[in-house]
């Protein structure tokens, strides 16, 4: 956790990452991104120190968090994983990890993000603040909410690292609890959507969906209308299971809003992948390290009957399919829904493993952050 009393050594930080982003590229990146130890003589580092973004280790520095860089702002979260949290050949992960950030995925909403002039903002399952502080440029003011209390502390890390904690605000709870009585002329939200066994203790609080990923997304859906100013607008990511033409988010969607007055786009951002691939091999996958990759994201790792009773639940439900999309929602005279695809289709595959930074090379990591600032 950081401690968040002294404004002006957080402040500080800005510029010692810009200066290391911009003029020691390869520092940066074998830092940041590839958590390597690094000798830095020449750069006067105190206020990462003071912080405790980075840490001395013998004559060199190593980073104790992530922190990406996108169009001027710096965001503080941790390593998906980390090479200095293995035990028996397998990468650890704490339950209270704040998210790491994926090229495809958070800066894409972050930077799409259909916020107004003057807007009052939430960002539902905010981990880092990314969202938060992106539409913070535009809103008149922004509420950002976590569920985990360590997310709370970077997210307000963040706000004062960017020079935005006037104009965000980040509070601790479920859902909408912490905002019960107020009214959002946007809500937004990149959450826990990942289909897993369900068995909460074994994951991160960041991925656990529930068995069929929608827990997040089943409660949203129910209870976001309550929570919007009459022209309100909803917009989030939603990698979700469902069949060969459409995910599930749609069927729920349309039982519960079919008779209101919204307008439901969703840009289908990678063709549906068949399940068939997960039912064979997802099995050897989540029970088997995969050379050179960090496993997936559990804490604990499953037995045998956990994943066969999941995929028994999948194939029962009739889930033949994984989804990725991004929902927009806005007010309308009656409800409808247009399905759109995005002009370019940048990641055909949104798999988190093979994209972790640890393991890119650095003309890969140029790339992905290019791809990002186009957004
Ligand atoms: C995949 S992470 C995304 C974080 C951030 N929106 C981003 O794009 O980087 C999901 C976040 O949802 C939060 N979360 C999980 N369940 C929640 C709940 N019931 N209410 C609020 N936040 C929740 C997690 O703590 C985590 O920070």
């Amino acid at each position: 956790m950081f401690k968040l009393k002294d404004k002006d050594i957080i402040k500080c930080c800005l510029p010692v990452l810009e200066n290391l982003f911009k003029k020691h590229k390869e520092t940066y990146i074998n830092l940041f991104f590839w958590e390597r130890d690094v000798d830095i003589n020449n750069l006067n580092l105190r206020p990462l120190l003071d912080t405790g973004l980075i840490k001395k280790v013998g004559n060199k520095f190593r980073a104790n968090v992530f922190i990406f860089p996108l169009s001027g702002k710096f965001i503080v979260c941790d390593f998906l994983i980390s090479h200095h949290r293995v035990k028996d050949g397998r990468y650890l992960r704490r339950k209270d990890d704040v998210w790491p950030i994926f090229a495809y995925e958070s800066p894409y909403i972050a930077k799409k993000a259909i916020v107004k002039k003057g807007d009052y903002v939430l960002d539902l399952a905010t981990g880092s603040g990314i969202i938060a502080l992106f539409c913070a440029e535009k809103a008149k003011k922004v509420v950002g909410i976590d569920i985990n209390p360590k997310a709370i502390n970077y997210a307000q890390f963040n706000a004062i690292l960017n020079n935005l904690e006037d104009k965000v605000e980040f509070r601790l709870g479920d859902l909408f609890e912490p905002v019960s009585a107020e009214k959002f002329d946007l809500i937004v939200w990149n959450g826990p959507t990942i289909a897993t066994p369900d068995l909460p203790n074994k994951y991160p609080i960041y991925c656990f969906g529930g068995a069929d990923g929608l827990n997040f997304t089943r409660k949203f859906i129910d209870r976001a209308p309550n929570y919007l100013s009459p022209k309100g607008r909803m917009q989030w990511l939603d990698p979700c299971l469902g069949n060969e033409t459409s995910p599930k988010s749609l069927k729920i969607i349309k039982e519960i809003w079919g008779n209101s007055s919204l307008s439901v786009t969703y840009e289908q951002r990678v063709k549906p992948n068949p399940l068939y691939s997960l039912y064979e091999n997802v099995g050897k996958f989540l029970l088997k390290p995969t050379k050179g990759l960090p496993r997936p994201l559990w804490i604990e790792p499953l037995t045998g009957k956990e994943l066969s009773d999941w995929l028994d639940f999948l194939k029962r439900n009739n889930f033949t399919h994984i989804h990725a999309g991004m929902y927009r929602v806005y007010p309308s005279e009656s409800f409808r829904i247009t399905k759109t695809r995005p002009k370019k289709i940048l990641f055909p595959r949104m798999n988190y493993l093979p994209q972790e930074w640890h393991f890119l090379s650095f003309s890969r990591i140029k790339q992905l952050l290019r791809i990002c600032e186009g957004y």
